[in-house]
């Protein structure tokens, strides 16, 4: 079982990040090979709806750091993606990844009952944190990335969230996260 985790976080030692290492940690106890991926660090552009993905190669053509990324994605068995809520959405660090993604969609996706080039079967962990503690701020950002890495092929996903976490270290104290960060793993790891 092969886990790529994507930090959408630029602090490494984050509420999001150190949520996701606690899944990672317990998923790698059972069995599972990690690649931690810390976006941040990276160098890379969003899409630049060039199209090529669509008329002249099934894999995005720029040339960046997110290159190996994609292809990493392509071939796990689950993917992670952790990010803060800036300003109601994932950090941007995370959304460039998640437009790039667009290469995973055939040309004609558009009519294909089968439109992702992606292998059947994969995961998806969605891990969210935010300052504002009213879960119901924020709850759609969940949903609406679900609804189409689903299409990609994603079946089995899982939320992670924890509300009314501002400052590093403040998400040790949200037990209801912690505690889901061991079940999420093992549920992932269980239904192989
Ligand atoms: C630029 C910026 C924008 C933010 N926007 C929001 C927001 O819209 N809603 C919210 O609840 N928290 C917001 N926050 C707070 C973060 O979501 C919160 O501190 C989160 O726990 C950070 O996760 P991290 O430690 O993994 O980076 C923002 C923080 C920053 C730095």
């Amino acid at each position: 079982m092969k886990i790529v985790c994507l930090l959408g976080s630029p602090r490494s030692k984050g509420n999001s990040s150190t949520l996701a290492k606690r899944l990672c940690e317990r998923a790698k106890e059972l069995g599972a090979k990690i690649q931690m991926i810390q976006l941040n660090k990276l160098t890379y552009r969003g899409c630049q709806a060039c199209m090529a993905c669509k008329t002249k190669s099934d894999k995005c053509i720029l040339k960046d750091d997110l290159e190996s990324v994609l292809e990493s994605v392509r071939g796990a068995d689950v993917l992670v993606m952790a990010s803060p809520i800036y300003y109601g959405e994932v950090a941007s660090q995370l959304k460039a990844f998640i437009d790039r993604t667009y290469s995973f969609l055939a040309s004609d996706y558009v009519t294909n009952p089968h439109p992702s080039r992606l292998s059947p079967g994969k995961k998806l962990v969605f891990i969210l944190t935010q300052g504002q503690p009213d879960d119901r701020q924020f709850d759609d950002v969940f949903p609406r990335y679900d609804s189409f890495f689903k299409w990609y092929g994603f079946e089995e996903s899982y939320l992670i969230r924890a509300c009314g976490v501002m400052d590093i270290g403040d998400v040790e104290a949200h037990r209801e996260a912690m505690l889901s960060t061991a079940e999420t793993a093992e549920k992932v790891m269980e239904s192989r």
